[in-house]
């Protein structure tokens, strides 16, 4: 693998999913440090974009690493599944979402297999990316058939956060774990030239590892907005009570900001780890319940104040995080379909997200009775709110 040595692959690294939000900064890192790599996916779309030099979403710092990876010869797009037989390392970041009853759909994630095991080899290292429910690498060594010793399976998660890949892949400490020591030292090695530290545990280990982060990170927000519900209820500012919570208050300083906590991995991993504890992981659930419910409490403080059939209504941000374009399961959705079933005129907008239905920050300033701040952009630090306009702003973001 090393940028010297010899190899039968044509490429060091296959990255399966690589046009995702995880493959394909992972893969442009890899290619940036001189790996030549190959970015497999079943999206033709995203594939004419990187291949003429385009980044398909916000990823902040990879667009010049892209150009850069083309223009040297380091990174390839492939759109056929045979490009596995090509690459030493085959890198698996697919999605593994969850269903309409929130358990993990983890058949459309195995099968993925059955349709490589024909392209791969044993001298190849198998390295599981996505985010897993525990024992799914012991499942794709049945799928693969023989003991772990014939195949080189590594399941080493990914932490980074959406939009910042480029910058975490080289500060976060990676997790490495495998079915033999063997895929342990191979993986090891490969996020070595990227990662600054490696830490290497067992697989179940590293399953927990991924799952709990991404819970407590999600009943973190829980408590945070279950805080704001009470604070609200009782008529006090939750914005205020929280900075005189933390200021120079170190056992609370880790309390985040309330507002919607959505996306596509906190609810899932956290409902994985809820099928996983046969439904008895109870704070899980409860972070659920919280999180999801607060566009309903939203709604339900405007209704006690407001006749919403006769109000218009504007949404300020519809991605579910700030400063992406990426719109995957945001609540600000949920809230405008709740006030709408409501009667309200809704509208959308976004600094970032296109959608020929979203209207301009400034109509939607102009034309709404009532501005809901769905995700804190930083363009919303300077929003100009015209007189009269009632604002509703979880995170505390628009200057009063
Ligand atoms: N998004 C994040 O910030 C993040 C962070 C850490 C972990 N994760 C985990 O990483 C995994 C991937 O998440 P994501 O956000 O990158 O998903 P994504 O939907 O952005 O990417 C998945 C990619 O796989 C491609 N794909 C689907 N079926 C395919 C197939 N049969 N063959 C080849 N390609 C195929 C899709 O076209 C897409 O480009 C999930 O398990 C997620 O939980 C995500």
């Amino acid at each position: 693998m090393s940028k010297k040595s010899k190899s039968r692959f044509p490429f060091d690294v296959v990255v399966i999913g690589g046009l995702g939000h995880v493959g394909l900064p992972l893969g442009l890192i890899f290619a940036k440090e001189g790996l030549k790599t190959c970015l497999t996916d079943i999206d033709s779309v995203k594939a004419g974009l990187v291949k003429r030099g385009i980044m398909p979403f916000i990823e902040y710092g990879a667009q010049p690493i892209l150009k850069n990876v083309l223009k040297n010869g380091k990174l390839a797009v492939s759109l056929d599944l045979k490009s596995v037989s090509k690459g030493k390392y085959i890198i698996i970041a697919l999605g593994t979402p969850i269903d309409e009853y929130l358990n993990p759909k983890t058949r459309v994630f195995l099968e993925i297999f059955l349709k490589l095991k024909k392209y791969l080899r044993r001298d190849q290292v198998i390295i599981v990316r996505s985010t897993v429910y525990p024992h799914t690498c012991q499942q794709i060594l049945k799928i693969l058939g023989g003991s772990a010793n014939s195949w080189r399976i590594a399941y080493c998660p990914e932490r980074i956060v959406q939009g910042y890949a480029v910058k975490e892949l080289e500060e976060l400490p990676q997790i490495v774990s495998g079915m033999t020591a063997e895929a342990v030292d191979e993986a090891a090695k490969l996020f070595g030239l990227i990662s600054p530290k490696i830490i290497k545990t067992s697989i179940e280990e590293a399953e927990l590892v991924k799952l709990f982060s991404n819970s407590w990170r999600y009943i973190q927000f829980a408590v945070t907005n279950q805080f704001y519900m009470i604070a609200r209820d009782f008529g006090v500012d939750y914005n205020k009570v929280r900075q005189a919570m933390t200021e120079g208050y170190g056992r609370t300083a880790t309390l985040p900001t309330a507002g919607f906590a959505a996306g596509p991995c906190l609810l899932k991993d956290t409902m994985q780890l809820v099928a996983f504890s046969s439904d008895n992981f109870v704070l899980g659930h409860a972070a659920m319940l919280v999180n999801e419910g607060l566009p309903n409490f939203l709604v339900n403080k405007l209704r006690q104040k407001h006749d919403l059939s006769k109000t218009k209504i504007g949404i300020l941000g519809m991605t579910f995080k700030a400063d992406i374009d990426d719109i995957r399961d945001s609540l600000s959705y949920k809230l405008g379909k709740i006030l709408r079933f409501h009667g309200a005129k809704v509208y959308y907008s976004d600094e970032f997200a296109k959608d020929c239905t979203f209207v301009s920050k400034e109509k939607l300033l102009k034309s709404s009775d009532i501005i809901i701040i769905g995700v804190p952009h930083s363009a919303y630090k300077v929003l100009k709110i015209p007189r009269g306009k009632k604002v509703i702003d979880l995170w505390g973001i628009v200057k009063k």
